[in-house]
């Protein structure tokens, strides 16, 4: 075991004793590493003020880059969470003769800042985007770039300017790092030595551990430990709620966590997978799912956040577990040597209760091939397109015999104290044509399903309005017909739906 982290800043190679565990990354790489370009805006991954670019190897065999990009936000990463990586903070990004990066030398040029504040975040988000584009088969498109920078919010230059920027950038040649793939490489590679982290502080413990079986074995020595994947949630409750936490346990790189497995059968998304990692491999065996993706959060944060602790976590109002049960995904847990297989719906027992033993952790989440012809669709409502939690959450899948509802599946979020189907509206689906009056039985049958709470993201009259239009649209879509949407203009003339 090493009592020390490390990782490299640029191009000076940092090892740290002492390390409290829940110091963010933000507050280290402005307190205690001179790198005060990372602004701090909300703190709680909203604004990307604070974005930087953390460097691994690709573990996942998602794509065939041998380095993985990521813009991640620096106020909601834990300091320990950056151990084995290369990372990079705005000052890293002028080449050595002092030459700006073409996306600096692109902001200048085309207005895209004024106050500065947002601009380094901005930067970042864009150097990645810039790099991920290069491997991309066919043109970027304006949702690319949206998609790319719904993280970094701008309050006086207006995203115009830098939308326009973006576009230079990409035009533009070469930047530093192209020619230093195989240095960073090496660096990564050097690091990789195997071996787990403890680190024991005043302030608390940390440990890395560096297996599932190490894992599994810490939490059965400490149950109380927390554990913590991508820190989207975990980090919250600490930079908010200012909670202290005695023993955190880091899981974001244990090897068999990080396994993304496809087989005939269905893909097993390991507990380590990031939002973004599972993205592609997942809506490539259920397309329909793409949209829940896009807007689950923002892009820095899906670049940390895990799907299984989206699953872990128990709440209400997840984008994950209303999708995925609808799916028919099954969730697996382990207890030291142990495994469980259970169906994910009966993960959730209650509010703040889930079928896990304080010793227990989520190894993975598996979702099985959908059968084929089954409808599939999933639905968030939210106020905002991006970066915004549900009011409610829709998984929603039938399947079809002889033209009649053989099995069907209407799993909400945001509806009840846990994710949870509509077994009425669901019995009232079943052995029917799926036709005008099976849905207008459902629509009748999902307001006897769930008696929802009235909180600042909706009302419970407008949460019992929407499960019932959701069903009318997915019938809409899926039935054949046109599907009613009110669509919105935006700055540049696309259609967004609402
Ligand atoms: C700005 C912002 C926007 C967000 N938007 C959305 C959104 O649109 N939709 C949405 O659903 N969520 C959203 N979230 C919430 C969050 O990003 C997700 O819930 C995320 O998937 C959590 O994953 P994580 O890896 O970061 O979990 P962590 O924060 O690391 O952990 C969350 C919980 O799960 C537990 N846990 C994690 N992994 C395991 C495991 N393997 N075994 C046992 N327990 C485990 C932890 O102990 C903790 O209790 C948002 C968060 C932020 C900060
Ligand atoms: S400071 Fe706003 S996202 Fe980090
Ligand atoms: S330039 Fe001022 S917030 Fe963006």
């Amino acid at each position: 075991m090493r009592d020390t982290l490390r990782f490299w800043l640029g191009d000076e190679y940092i090892v740290l004793h002492d390390v409290p565990p829940t110091m963010t990354a933000l507050d280290w790489l402005r307190e205690k590493g001179g790198r005060t370009g990372t602004k701090e805006g909300c703190n709680e991954g909203d604004c990307g003020a604070c974005t930087i670019i953390v460097v691994r190897r690709n573990t996942t065999a998602n794509d065939d880059e041998d380095l993985t990009w990521q813009a991640v936000n620096a106020c909601i990463q834990f300091l320990p969470m950056l151990d084995g990586a290369q990372v990079y903070t705005v000052e890293d990004l002028r080449d050595p003769s002092g030459a700006l990066h073409p996306v600096q030398t692109a902001m200048v040029e085309q207005h895209g800042s004024q106050c500065g504040f947002c601009t380094p975040g901005f930067i970042m988000s864009m150097v990645v985007f810039r790099k991920r584009a290069e491997t991309k088969n066919g043109p970027v498109t304006d949702t690319d770039i949206d998609d790319a920078l719904a993280g970094n919010l701008c309050r006086c230059t207006g995203y115009a300017p830098i939308i326009r920027a973006m576009r230079h950038a990409l035009a533009a040649g070469p930047d530093r790092f192209d020619a230093e793939t195989a240095k960073i490489s090496e660096r990564l590679a050097t690091m990789e030595t195997g071996e787990g982290v403890v680190i024991a502080t005043d302030a608390g413990r940390l440990t890395i551990p560096a297996s599932a079986d190490e894992l599994a074995a810490t939490m059965q020595t400490d149950p109380a430990a927390r554990i913590v994947a991508g820190a989207t949630d975990v980090g919250l409750w600490v930079t908010k709620f200012g909670r202290i936490l005695p023993h955190v346990v880091f899981i974001g790189q244990i090897p068999e966590l990080r396994r993304i497995e496809a087989t005939a059968q269905g893909v097993t998304i390991g507990a380590a997978v990031t939002w973004s990692e599972a993205e592609a491999p997942l809506c490539a065996i259920q397309p329909e799912m793409r949209d829940t993706f896009r807007r689950v959060a923002a892009r820095p944060v899906r670049n940390s956040a895990t799907l299984c602790g989206n699953i872990a976590n128990g709440s209400p109002i997840g984008d994950g577990p209303p999708l995925l049960i609808a799916a028919g995904a099954e969730l697996i847990l382990r207890r030291g040597v142990q495994r469980r297989r259970i169906p994910l719906e009966a993960f959730f027992i209650n509010y703040g209760v889930q079928d896990r033993t304080p010793d227990e952790f989520v190894e993975a989440v598996f979702m099985p091939v959908p059968e084929e012809g089954v409808l599939f669709r999933g639905y968030k409502i939210s106020k905002r397109f991006d970066q915004d939690i549900s009011a409610v959450m829709a998984g929603f899948s039938l399947t079809l015999r002889d033209g009649h509802i053989h099995t069907a599946c209407l799993a909400f979020g945001g509806m009840a104290a846990i994710p949870k189907r509509a077994a009425t509206a669901e019995a009232a689906l079943v052995g029917r044509p799926w036709n005008e009056a099976a849905l207008a039985a459902a629509r009748d049958a999902v307001s006897q399903d769930f008696t929802p709470l009235s909180d600042l993201r909706a009302s419970s009259w407008y949460r019992q309005e929407v499960a019932r239009n959701l069903l009318t649209r997915f019938y809409a879509e899926t039935a054949g017909q046109t599907p009613v949407r009110v669509s919105v203009r935006t700055h540049r003339a696309e259609t967004a739906h609402v």
